[in-house]
């Protein structure tokens, strides 16, 4: 594994969450294993007053409560807190940018850093364009034989209209290359691991078209609720925050050509063409290509868990999506009329991401089934948690007749390590360090993503007939999902049971 060169990294939005709970705790990781740059320095930058020295030890204290690694040792946290500095600004003030240049100037003379800096905007998304603007104007986007990146967090725009706006403003001061718009499910360890269970295996290809595939279904569920983030998320719901990057992503990687090169350009063109093929769900078709639901209150192991609508930051009349389920085909000769049925949802009885290929039927089944999803294989990659890969086949009973029965092979990804598994941020953070953006979501991709979803998101905000569907917290979403996979004797693979004891599903 490579050290980048050295470099500062300056983290706007330094006081928040992200960084407290997911950006500092990877970067310390790649520190403990050796995989920071010789010479680094994180710069914090916003508005909160920290000096560096109560920057030092506010991340301390985040890397006690959030990092999940017992083998970095107190003396690890205390000399990689060193390189940590901090300058506060106003980021709406232009001319603050100027204090965050001479801090630049003073940490690159002192650390030999070459005038690299990666900017990681850990901030609202209103800041998206100004940043990196007031930044351009300091002439901080320069990137002669230097490193100047540019990383985004998500969401990128709001919808289709506002992507490519901030393609657009962003493209007036950088280039293509120099930015890195996240999508941390791409950072995920499974998920890498799906192209290489594709393009690693001569078994698996030849079944993965039309002629073996019956459909895809692919599922993100959490248990947990808005979580605070009720301000936000009303203003999002699932499609926006889930469906169309985390979902559509993994749905790029498994349904993509196999890439001519590992090249980061090779294999972000497969994902777009993949996009590009995406058949438009017609606003005529939303109703019968889509579903939405939000969480309503119930009882769980009886205790009494709060419905959406309660939760604190949200309207009490919102209509927001808590849970969304999609179908959709991919029009090209591999996927030519195979559904792919994805969907997603908060307050679910469990937390699981896991993709599952059904194969076909045999053309002519010889022995006694009770349904017709029991005679098909399964191929599930279970994303998180107990990461792995499990393959259904029926298997004879032993004894009289041929009874058939459904068993597993199954392999756990813990079987091959001892590590644990890294961080998405660990990787997409090393990763933009060393200019590797493949797991990176480029700027055609994310528009093509919001092309797609932007019907079902005209006709979900402005169709009262479109129904909303209250599920008790707890279950798996509304009950009316089910007619989306509409075949006899198939339905959505659910990984456990509905946990909720009491509550009511119902339209809202
Ligand atoms: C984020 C969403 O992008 O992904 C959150 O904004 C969601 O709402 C989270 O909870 C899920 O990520 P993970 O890695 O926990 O599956």
């Amino acid at each position: 594994m490579q050290r980048p060169e050295n470099l500062i990294l300056v983290i706007f939005g330094a006081s928040g969450d992200l960084a407290k709970r997911k950006l500092i705790p990877a970067l310390i990781e790649l520190y403990h294993q050796n995989l920071m740059p010789e010479n680094f320095a994180i710069l914090g930058v916003s508005r909160t007053d920290y000096s560096d020295s109560t920057f030092r030890t506010e991340m301390t204290e985040s890397i006690n409560e959030f990092l999940d690694d017992k083998d970095i040792s107190k003396k690890t946290i205390n000399e990689f807190v060193k390189n940590l500095y901090y300058q506060p600004i106003d980021t709406s003030k232009a001319d603050d940018y100027g204090l965050v240049k001479n801090k630049l100037n003073e940490l690159n003379e002192k650390l030999n850093t070459n005038g690299n800096y990666i900017f990681y905007l850990s901030t609202p998304p209103s800041l998206y364009e100004v940043i990196p603007k007031y930044l351009a104007q300091q002439g901080l986007n320069k990137n002669q034989n230097r490193i100047r990146r540019l990383i985004i967090e998500k969401p990128f725009g709001y919808n289709l209209e506002t992507a490519i706006s901030l393609n657009k403003k962003l493209l007036e001061d950088y280039e293509e290359e120099q930015i890195y718009r996240i999508d941390h499910y791409l950072g995920k360890e499974t998920v890498q691991n799906l192209f290489v269970t594709r393009f690693s295996n001569g078994i698996y290809e030849p079944l993965w078209n039309r002629n073996y595939v019956d459909h895809v279904e692919i599922t993100s569920a959490e248990s947990l609720g808005v979580e605070g983030r009720g301000g936000y998320y009303d203003n999002s719901g699932a499609l926006r925050d889930m469906v169309q990057n985390h979902l559509l992503q993994m749905a790029g990687f498994v349904a993509m050509e196999p890439p001519s090169s590992l090249d980061s350009r090779a294999i972000r063109n497969e994902t777009l063409k993949v996009f590009q093929s995406l058949r438009p769900i017609k606003e005529s078709e939303v109703k019968s290509f889509s579903i939405r639901g939000q969480y309503v209150a119930s009882k769980i192991k009886g205790e009494e868990v709060l419905g959406y609508r309660e939760e604190k930051g949200v309207n009490p009349k919102s209509k927001t999506e808590t849970y969304a389920a999609l179908k959709f085909y991919i029009d090209n000769w591999r996927w030519g009329g195979v559904p792919f049925y994805i969907r997603t949802g908060k307050r679910l009885p469990t937390k699981v991401t896991e993709i599952v290929i059904h194969f076909k039927e045999t053309p002519h089944y010889l022995f006694s089934k009770k349904t017709n999803s029991e005679a098909c294989n399964k191929l599930i990659i279970r994303i998180q948690p107990d990461e792995g890969i499990l393959l259904k086949f029926g298997m004879k009973v032993p004894g009289a007749g041929f009874n058939v029965q459904n068993v597993n092979m199954d392999f756990h990804y813990k079987d091959i390590s001892d590590e644990k598994m890294p961080n998405a941020y660990e990787r997409l953070l090393h990763d933009a360090m060393l200019g590797d953006s493949t797991l990176y979501a480029r700027g055609d991709a994310v528009e093509e993503a919001w092309k797609f979803i932007a019907p079902i998101q005209k006709v979900w905000e402005s169709d009262k007939s479109i129904k909303i569907y209250g599920y008790p917290a707890g279950t798996w979403g509304p009950e009316k999902a089910d007619e989306l996979i509409e075949k006899q004797g198939i339905t959505w693979r659910y990984p456990c049971k509905n946990l909720a004891d009491d509550g009511k599903y119902c339209e809202l």
